[in-house]
């Protein structure tokens, strides 16, 4: 009886996600899309990117899973926003949908927008509805992705200066190979490789360290307007993570890019983030500035990461491990999703979600404990 249940709910979920992948097929596969379909405003000019309500979900065999849920948050130019969450909150989802490089009909962007002020036309652009044409164009040379692993963002098999020659030949037509060459020994100077005959190098020839730099380098090489770093130093032992994020500050200073850097470790979001996002289960459930998230964490959730980091001058037998583990992705409660998980749970938490209030002008929660603290205008 559960069974004949069970089947039938599968050929429900079968022909939703039919549906969906029709419609995927019909619109997002398009290669030109009519400018005014995605044309947009951005709410602040001095935005590179505005999250609006994104809502990219994966439509699978056993129900949908909403890997990002309305997720709303800016990134102002020139400026570094960490986004920081606990594995599978959906942090590589949300810059993958902005790269538009999710794995489609299952992957696919449900709702919201993400602007992007794009400086070299002076237009704002929908990137959830711009065609393959148009963001095959912002790829790379006006948005650009740092992987986690370099070894696999690397072609074993072409050398370093095949790989990156390609990249900047591909982003510039115009160039000729005398000056395609020469921009890459500039870039990889600009990343602090200076080796000779490292053009002539195969990815297996350079320790890791500088396998990542070569990935830094071909995704500086077109002076982006926005790096997504995803993970970037995970890979990567103390000393050259260390290397490795000065570096990126270095760089970002000098072609004056905005950064988004994805990280599970708060120690590198401290040290270069401007503005920090906290992610859990799809949500963000905090947002403000780094320093309002390391000083002043509101969110049980922050306060707990928080308590889980070594600190230095505190001896402590065993670091605070925040108990429970993260909801099923599918069928989330309707309840705050951290509820379970929470030690300063109060009645209201059993009923809807919590609302996102502001604390400050920066500074936003979506916890009940905060519910009546919301600011009521002025400055923060
Ligand atoms: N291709 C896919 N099919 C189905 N579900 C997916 C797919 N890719 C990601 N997901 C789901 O989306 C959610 C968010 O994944 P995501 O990769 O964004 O996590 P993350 O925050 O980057 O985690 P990590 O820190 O481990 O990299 C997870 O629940 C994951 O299982
Ligand atoms: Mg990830």
């Amino acid at each position: 009886m559960a069974d004949k249940a069970q089947k039938k709910e599968l050929r429900a979920i079968k022909k939703f996600n039919a549906a969906r992948y029709r419609e995927y097929n019909k619109t997002m596969k398009r290669k030109k899309v009519p400018e005014s379909k995605y044309l947009t405003r951005m709410k602040n000019p001095d935005n590179i990117i505005e999250f609006d309500d994104l809502r990219t979900y994966f439509y699978t065999n056993v129900g949908t899973v909403k890997a990002v849920d309305g997720v709303t948050f800016d990134i102002p130019k020139g400026k570094t926003i960490g986004v920081v969450g606990e594995s599978g909150c959906g942090k590589s989802v949300t810059s993958l949908s902005v790269m538009r490089l999710l794995q489609g009909p299952q992957g696919q962007i449900a709702g919201g927008q993400i602007r992007f002020n794009q400086q070299s036309t002076g237009r704002a652009l929908d990137l959830t509805k711009a065609g393959i044409k148009e963001m095959e164009k912002i790829r790379g040379n006006e948005i650009s992705m740092i992987f986690q692993e370099p070894m696999t963002t690397l072609n074993p098999v072409f050398t370093i200066g095949d790989q990156l020659c390609e990249c900047i030949s591909l982003h510039n037509p115009e160039m000729g190979k005398k000056a395609v060459e020469e921009r890459a020994l500039e870039t990889l100077k600009m990343v602090g490789i200076v080796r000779e005959g490292i053009l002539k190098n195969y990815p297996h020839e350079l320790s890791g360290g500088m396998r990542q730099r070569v990935v830094i380098a071909m995704a500086l090489s077109c002076d982006p307007q926005l790096i997504i770093a995803d993970e970037p130093t995970t890979a990567l032992d103390v000393t050259i993570q260390a290397q490795i994020l000065d570096l990126l500050r270095d760089l970002k200073d000098k072609i004056n890019a905005s950064i988004m850097l994805i990280t599970h470790d708060l120690g590198v979001v401290a040290e270069m983030a401007d503005y920090v996002v906290v992610m859990y289960a799809g949500r963000i459930v905090e947002q403000g500035t780094a320093d309002e998230i390391f000083h002043h964490p509101a969110h049980p959730y922050t306060i707990g990461l928080m308590k889980s980091r070594p600190m230095l001058n505190t001896r402590v037998d065993r670091l605070y491990s925040i108990p429970g583990n993260v909801p099923n992705p599918i069928n989330l409660p309707e309840h705050c999703y951290f509820k379970n998980r929470c030690e300063s749970c109060v009645e209201a938490c059993n009923g809807k979600y919590p609302e996102l209030v502001s604390l400050t002008k920066t500074h936003k929660v979506s916890c009940y404990l905060h519910q009546n603290k919301q600011e009521t205008g002025g400055e923060a």
